[in-house]
């Protein structure tokens, strides 16, 4: 069976690569021939763990083009993999890459085709691709399919060949075998293969992400109140994630979700959803949570700095908004880093590999090599993202490189033991900061704090 695979932005090239670790022959195509150059050059454009591994394993089976109709023609089951950005005013998803993506692949298959829809798409959408093209081909007979993804970035690779489930929207028998054949090497670890209607599919992706930043959203308050109460929120965490039917994933609270499908996919499900009169309410709080959250980073800085951040030097650890990704698509520390910037303070910075993303988008700062390059002179030092190699940092060294002593760690990584034995005045999420005796039951009450602005309306 012979795939072309429409956009190669991250989902495509992973799911495309993958698909060909699977056996099959894929034609990657994109309209931008820089990118479809470096391909062919074995340059990866992204950063993914295990991607360029793959490429390079699979070549025989893998080509990269500009050329649709070639590889829509040559295709048995042809995926639409293109963009669909926040549209700016409403914040629902724009469909017109999708929309533009189906006319070509109309004017181009060959009949008995199978197009699935594998972008981030709203319910209806598949349907209104299936209208376009048989409008444009009525000739060619075709089958329909909605597929979409559930890919972390920085794991990518791992949540395709591995994943807990797949999801596909299908109308007729031809769509469902096709499909079938395509993730059978998925039997062997009998993931479950979910077969349901096309919006069907189309709601399970928004709910799904929905969920899982409303869980992360949840988390964080329950870290506020710790700070407020005197707990210790990875201790309720574990204490609630034990619990099978709450599940101990995705309860780390941080700085606020970011990335290029949360924040975006939240506000396209809760615009559309508004829309069609049936608001989303939870997630619209959700939303509006995580945005106060996240510009609230910076005054809990500030505030753990005394109050004035003012001539101060700060660095940042980590700017992409989750680790083993470059990516730093509304990335909390590109709100952080202006902020601080605003109220006086000089930003020595790092990041293993989001320095060439980020670079256009902040400005004024010094980008160092290493951890401890932004450390030297700095009278704070903030951790942004939990990249591994800043949770073995040689804190001595750290601390006799900084000018302060101020430690701001928004992923929670230190554990209080580990920061215990040093001159830091270490401030973190949702946990007593320093280390108390604990009371015989296990819990060690703390004397409520005052957070400086935590930001909660
Ligand atoms: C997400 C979904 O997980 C994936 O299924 C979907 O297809 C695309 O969106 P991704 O954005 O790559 O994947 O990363 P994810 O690991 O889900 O993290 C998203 C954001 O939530 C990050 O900013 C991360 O730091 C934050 N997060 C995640 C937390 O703050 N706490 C957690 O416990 C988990």
């Amino acid at each position: 069976m012979r795939i072309a695979m429409i956009g190669t932005g991250y989902v495509g090239l992973v799911s495309g690569v993958c698909f060909s670790e699977f056996g099959f022959d894929v034609t990657c195509v994109d309209k931008d021939a820089a990118k479809i150059e470096a391909l062919n050059r074995g340059e990866v454009p992204i950063y993914e763990p295990g991607l360029s591994e793959l490429m390079v394993k699979n070549a025989a089976r893998l080509t990269f083009s500009t050329d649709l109709a070639v590889a829509v023609e040559e295709a048995d089951v042809v995926f639409i993999a293109v963009g669909t950005p926040s549209r700016r005013g409403d914040g629902e998803a724009d469909l017109s890459y999708v929309y533009a993506a189906a006319r070509e692949v109309a004017a181009a298959m060959r009949p008995g085709t199978i197009v699935v829809i594998k972008s981030t798409v709203v319910v209806g959408t598949t349907r209104e691709v299936k209208r376009i093209i048989a409008e444009a081909a009525p000739d060619k007979d075709f089958s329909i399919a909605a597929n979409p993804e559930f890919l972390r970035e920085g794991a990518a690779i791992e949540d395709f060949l591995r994943p807990d489930r797949v999801i596909v929207g299908v109308e007729d028998e031809r769509g469902e075998q096709a499909l079938k054949t395509l993730y059978r090497p998925l039997n062997l670890r009998q993931t479950p293969i979910v077969f349901t209607s096309l919006e069907n599919a189309e709601i399970i992706k928004y709910a799904a992400n929905a969920f899982l930043a409303m869980k992360i959203t949840f988390i964080n308050e329950i870290a506020d109140l710790c700070e407020a109460a005197g707990g210790n929120v990875q201790d309720i965490a574990r204490g609630i994630g034990l619990d099978n039917r709450i599940g101990a994933k995705f309860l780390h609270p941080g700085p606020g979700y970011g990335g290029s499908c949360f924040p975006k996919d939240t506000r396209a499900f809760a615009a559309l959803a508004r829309r069609l009169g049936s608001p989303v309410k939870l997630i619209e709080t959700t939303i509006s949570l995580n945005e106060t959250r996240i510009a609230s980073m910076a005054e809990r800085v500030v505030a753990a700095m005394g109050g004035s951040v003012e001539g101060r030097t700060i660095a940042i650890l980590g700017i992409a908004f989750k680790p083993n990704t470059d990516d730093v698509r509304e990335a909390p520390a590109l709100t952080l880093i202006p902020a601080l910037q605003a109220a006086g303070a000089s930003i020595r910075a790092h990041d293993p590999e989001a320095r060439e993303s980020a670079a256009p988008i902040l400005s004024s700062l010094t980008w160092c090599a290493s951890p401890y390059e932004a450390a030297e002179g700095a009278d704070a030092l903030v951790i942004m993202t939990e990249w591994n190699e800043y949770r073995a940092l040689n804190l001595t060294k750290l601390s006799e490189l900084m000018r302060g002593n101020v430690v701001v760690d928004l992923r929670n990584i230190y554990p209080l033991e580990e920061i215990a034995p040093h001159r830091f005045d270490y401030h973190s999420l949702g946990r007593p900061d320093a280390l108390r005796p604990r009371h015989s039951d296990g819990f060690a009450p703390a004397p409520p704090r005052q957070v400086g602005g935590t930001g909660q309306a």
